[in-house]
């Protein structure tokens, strides 16, 4: 029977019977608050950019390279100067920018990689802020409603993402040309093209979800050793998830920023041979 010190019943939440009765919101000393707000300062700086980027509808192909926001281009109206690639599948888009079809894609991989979700959980909703620190929300459900329910798609976001790190790979490949489409050459530009795909595939690779397709329903690793071998690989790129959500996050604007500073005439590209 409820008595009045006891706080009220709710469905789930800190305040709930079944968890410890502290009225303090947390017992931590440290800076707690540092890491959340460190988060939701560097996302926000990203959606920022890539918005920003993302409706400019311009100055994404410099000769050879062309900005991972905007590849591959798809629509009518992605028309890269000096012959870039343009696929033109989708018609003219309706005047909108050819990059909001394409980010759809990344976009939707990192919404619901199980690292992002902890950092905005944690950055944007306070939920919780952090470890040990109680949330302010009076109800929790988790992922089990919607639209948090729709995280579940990220195995299926995975798939995409391998297909738009191939097309990444293919534009770094063209990123060995001159501005006259010839192979053979490199310029600064190849060099940022390459650390970004290295730091792409790393991220994507490391995935909770591709950790599960290369060593998960199985019973025996012994009787698979490929899959064991490539799972144990997969482990440890997993182990540094975070480090390669935020280092591939970076290397892909700054891959986009130098296609921008190039192809608006900031600068040339520094030609390597
Ligand atoms: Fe982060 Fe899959 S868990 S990309």
């Amino acid at each position: 029977m409820a008595t009045d010190t006891e706080p009220p019943i709710q469905r789930g939440g800190v305040r709930s019977r079944t968890r410890a009765a502290i009225a303090a919101p947390h017992l931590r000393t440290d800076r707690w608050w540092l890491a959340p707000a460190t988060t939701a300062a560097g996302l926000l700086a990203f959606i920022a950019y890539s918005t920003w980027r993302a409706f400019a509808n311009a100055d994404y192909y410099a000769a050879p390279y062309v900005s991972p926001f905007y590849s591959p281009c798809l629509a009518h109206n992605c028309r890269p100067m000096d012959g870039g690639p343009n696929w033109d599948l989708f018609g003219p888009w309706w005047g909108l920018s050819p990059a909001l079809l394409i980010l759809i894609f990344p976009l939707g991989f990192r919404l619901t990689c199980y690292y992002y979700r902890k950092a905005y959980y944690r950055g944007f909703w306070a939920s919780p802020p952090a470890c040990a620190v109680a949330e302010p929300h009076k109800k929790y459900s988790g992922e089990t409603r919607f639209p948090l329910i729709l995280q579940n798609i990220h195995r299926y976001a995975f798939y995409a993402a391998v297909l738009v790190a191939g097309v990444l790979t293919y534009d770094t490949v063209l990123s060995f040309r001159d501005a006259d489409h010839h192979f053979g050459h490199m310029g600064v530009g190849t060099l940022v093209f390459l650390v970004n795909i290295v730091l792409i595939w790393a991220y994507t690779l490391s995935c909770h979800s591709c950790r599960h397709i290369v060593g998960g329903r199985l019973r025996h690793f012994s009787k698979h050793p490929v899959r064991y071998r490539m799972w144990q690989w997969v482990g440890r790129l997993n182990a540094r998830h975070m480090l390669l959500a935020w280092s591939s996050l970076i290397s892909v604007a700054v891959c986009d920023l130098y296609v921008y500073l190039l192809a608006s005439g900031a600068f040339d590209d520094p030609r390597l041979f």
